[in-house]
């Protein structure tokens, strides 16, 4: 069956999409590069304001439509001259995968080797070099990367209400208790206190226009938008589910995730006397370090990782199925109609092609691939967080304040007025702005 069978299914269906190493890996590091309280704000007013209309505008056009981002433009529009977006919808998401996915096979190796005690006893130095050896050894990490791809691509095997739809109900309350849990370990350890009041006590001369726009891409990022992942889901939607409350319930979430993901990293970073600008080393490097002065190391760093595994998978699951569900109609009306089963042999092929070229280039092996100085990985993380999914979310906007007949709009008058204000003109004019900054 190509829908998902019940209401709570489809929140925590989407909710898993948001929730993932955005929240869990990009949020504490952002917060902790651009001042604590002030940016968690900022971070909260950008997804009310922007976030939340662009995540009810795409899983309007996927539940009006009934298709996923391959059919969605063309069925509302009428036409093919947005039929470019899909394509973008299509390149953005294997870029995503191509980084994520290495990312997500990190966290698989990490918890692995967490619950072989291997970390116990180690100090930052060695934890330093226990991760740049990892990350320099290609075949180890291209094992974990396809472990991640088979994985997801196990579950999109099935259809999405038996596949993604049961997954969800079963590996998202999990993830919730373990987050709190964790955040409430963590916040009651001595010094823990120091990194609350850096998370909580705003201190607005950090604010800068470029951290602004630095919210506003992480709250896109975490919200899953401008990629067709939420159009896909939408088009699954069944009919008696009130989109805007699926979509308020959804960024409530992903808001009170990335904070309780902040609750769990900073305070203990502060704790031991860490700088909490690592940067992305600081899940892999720092925080294992930090687990060594705990309670069991080894359970709390296992556990720790298994929760960023379910987050991440959760997320992967979905963005694949943007690519799973358009090769599936791309190819409908051919003469070689691809099944969704052969759809996801195709989208693994094409992703492990990706990772392993994404790898290589990280080990040094592909130089090719290094361009203006940054390797495959560092370019597909930054073209896809500053520039891909800003602008697809804007182009999205546009597509509906401006090209999909006002008839099709339902709900109040004066809703519908707020509605299409906020996409015709304010999403717009900061969206481009964003692109725009190097
Ligand atoms: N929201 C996911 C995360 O926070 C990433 C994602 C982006 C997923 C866009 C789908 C679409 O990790």
């Amino acid at each position: 069956m190509k829908s998902f069978s019940s209401r709570i299914g489809v929140l925590l269906a989407a909710a898993g999409s948001a929730v993932g190493l955005g929240s869990i890996w990009k949020f504490p590091y952002t917060v902790g590069e651009n001042g604590g309280g002030a940016f968690i704000i900022l971070y909260i007013i950008c997804s009310i304001i922007f976030g939340l209309p662009l995540v009810m505008n795409e899983f309007m056009i996927g539940k009006l439509s009934g298709k996923s981002a391959y059919g969605a433009y063309r069925a509302l529009s009428g036409n093919n001259r947005w039929q470019w977006l899909s394509w973008t919808n299509m390149l953005s998401s294997l870029f995503l995968l191509s980084f994520y996915f290495v990312v997500t096979g990190w966290c698989i190796y990490y918890m692995v080797e967490a619950a072989l005690n291997t970390f116990d006893g180690m100090e930052a130095p060695q934890l330093t070099a226990f991760f740049n050896t990892f990350e320099g050894n290609a075949p180890v990490m291209l094992v974990y990367a396809i472990i991640s791809i088979v994985l997801t691509a196990s579950v999109l095997w099935f259809d999405v209400n038996k596949g993604i739809e049961r997954l969800s109900k079963i590996l998202m309350p999990i993830l919730f208790i373990m987050l709190i849990v964790m955040a409430v370990h963590m916040v009651f350890m001595d010094g823990g206190t120091t990194g609350l009041r850096f998370l909580f006590e705003p201190d607005f001369s950090k604010i800068t226009p470029k951290v602004i726009l630095e919210a506003m891409g992480l709250s896109f990022f975490t919200l899953s938008l401008g990629i067709g992942a939420l159009i896909t889901y939408g088009g699954y939607m069944p009919e008696d589910q009130n989109v805007a409350k699926t979509s308020v319930q959804m960024m409530v979430l992903v808001i009170i995730v990335s904070l309780l993901a902040g609750m769990i990293v900073l305070p203990a970073v502060f704790a031991y006397g860490f700088s909490p600008t690592e940067g992305p080393e600081l899940t892999f490097v720092t925080l294992p370090e930090v687990f060594q002065h705990m309670f069991s190391p080894s359970l709390t760093s296992t556990a720790f990782f298994a929760l960023m595994c379910v987050a991440a998978i959760t997320s992967t699951i979905s963005v694949m199925e943007v690519m799973v569900a358009f090769v599936c109609e791309a190819t409908a009306d051919t003469k070689r109609p691809l099944n969704r089963h052969q759809s996801v042999i195709v989208v693994t092929l094409i992703l492990v092609v990706a990772n392993t070229l994404c790898i290589l280039s990280m080990t040094g092996h592909a130089d090719w691939l290094t361009i203006m100085g940054q390797n495959m990985f560092d370019n597909a993380n930054d073209l896809v967080t500053n520039f891909l999914i800003p602008l697809g979310a804007l182009a999205v906007a546009v597509f509906t304040g401006w090209f999909v007949p006002k008839a099709r709009y339902q709900g109040s008058r004066m809703a519908s007025c707020i509605y299409l204000i906020l996409l015709r003109w304010v999403i717009p004019s900061p969206s481009s702005l964003y692109s725009s900054i190097p």
